[in-house]
């Protein structure tokens, strides 16, 4: 089938941009636990705040081309149209749709945990970082953080299989 933008190359019927971003999220979930790991059970606290700040950085990258894809190239409506969990009549309450709102309500709130999660640590801790009085804060909206991109990776693929796989 024929549609707007580039296409991807996982064979399905996602643009070239949801592709890298549904791939994507396969490596940074286990590299977000990973650097977890490094700061719990090996005082690596270095190494976290590098592998923290390169996620943050690419997942911030990717919000953007993710952006400029959906807004100005693909017209994802379009591409989920063949499967039966969507219908563009009934785009917010169709199944695909619902499962669209339930990955937004993570996604959104969860990039702006990290934000704030990243300035507050960059500000809080010391150089090279070590715990201190930041930790308490650092801790609990790090699993907030931590927990939300989890999330928001799982509902994100469950939409992706809704809207563009299933036929
Ligand atoms: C979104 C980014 C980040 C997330 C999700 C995150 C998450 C976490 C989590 C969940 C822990 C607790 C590990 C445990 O259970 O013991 C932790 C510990 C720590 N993180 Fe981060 N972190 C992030 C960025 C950073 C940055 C940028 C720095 C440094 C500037 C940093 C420095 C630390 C330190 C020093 C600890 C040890 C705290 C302690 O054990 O008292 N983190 N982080």
């Amino acid at each position: 089938m024929e549609f707007p933008g580039v296409d991807g190359f996982l064979g399905t019927r996602a643009s070239l941009m949801l592709d890298v971003v549904f791939l994507a999220m396969f490596l940074v979930i286990p590299l977000m636990a990973g650097s977890i790991a490094l700061a719990r059970f090996r005082r690596q606290w270095q190494s976290h705040k590098l592998i923290q700040l390169t996620l943050g950085i690419v997942l911030l990258l990717a919000v953007v081309a993710f952006e400029v894809d959906m807004q100005f190239l693909t017209k994802w409506e379009a591409r989920a149209e063949p499967s039966p969990y969507f219908s563009e009549a009934t785009q917010w309450s169709c199944p695909a749709g619902v499962a669209l709102i339930v990955h937004l309500m993570f996604a959104v709130p969860t990039a702006l945990v990290w934000v704030y999660v990243i300035v507050s640590a960059l500000r809080q801790f010391p150089k090279p970082p070590v715990p201190g009085a930041h930790s308490f804060q650092h801790k609990l909206w790090g699993r907030v953080a931590a927990i939300g991109m989890t999330m928001t990776a799982i509902t994100g693929w469950v939409f992706y299989y809704m809207a563009f796989v299933a036929s």
